[in-house]
């Protein structure tokens, strides 16, 4: 049995299962991520889910906010819809893509983007990888 096995099945055996322990297993730290990514990358594969209900990302139940996991940008764009876009901006690629104002922003020069990742400004225009979400309940899925 390989080492990331184990790693599951201990999670497993907390009581995790199904998207929460895909979940928790992609965002815990001190496990090795389920996603091939580096800090100067575009993650390869994302399939994640948070639950809203939780504290930590709890801030997207209302519209304007965002949360960054797994190196991905996840904004609450209105009462039923949600966007999603890698953290890594198109420009120079700089880590710190963000939510504001309605759009995608990069400040480290200026980069605009809508909630599909098509560009805004001429610093922007490459625009962003986008990911799809689906919400079932208080689960949200975050995937390629
Ligand atoms: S690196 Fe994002 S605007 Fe230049």
């Amino acid at each position: 049995m390989n080492e990331k096995i184990n790693r599951m099945e201990f999670l497993k055996s907390l009581g995790f299962k199904g998207a929460s322990l895909l979940a928790v297993y992609c965002s815990v730290p001190a496990l090795s991520s389920c996603i091939n990514e580096s800090m100067d990358s575009v993650p390869l594969v994302i399939d994640f889910a948070l639950d809203l209900g939780d504290p930590t990302f709890s801030k997207l139940n209302t519209v304007g906010n965002y949360v960054v996991q797994n190196g991905i940008v996840i904004a609450r764009v209105s009462t039923t819809e949600f966007a999603a876009v890698t953290q890594v901006c198109s420009h120079e690629g700089k880590r710190k893509v963000n939510f504001t104002s309605g759009e995608f922003y990069c400040p480290e020069h200026g980069a605009r983007f809508d909630t599909d990742g098509k560009g805004l400004n001429s610093k922007g225009s490459k625009g962003l990888k986008s990911y799809k979400t689906e919400l079932t309940g208080t689960s949200l899925r975050v995937f390629s």
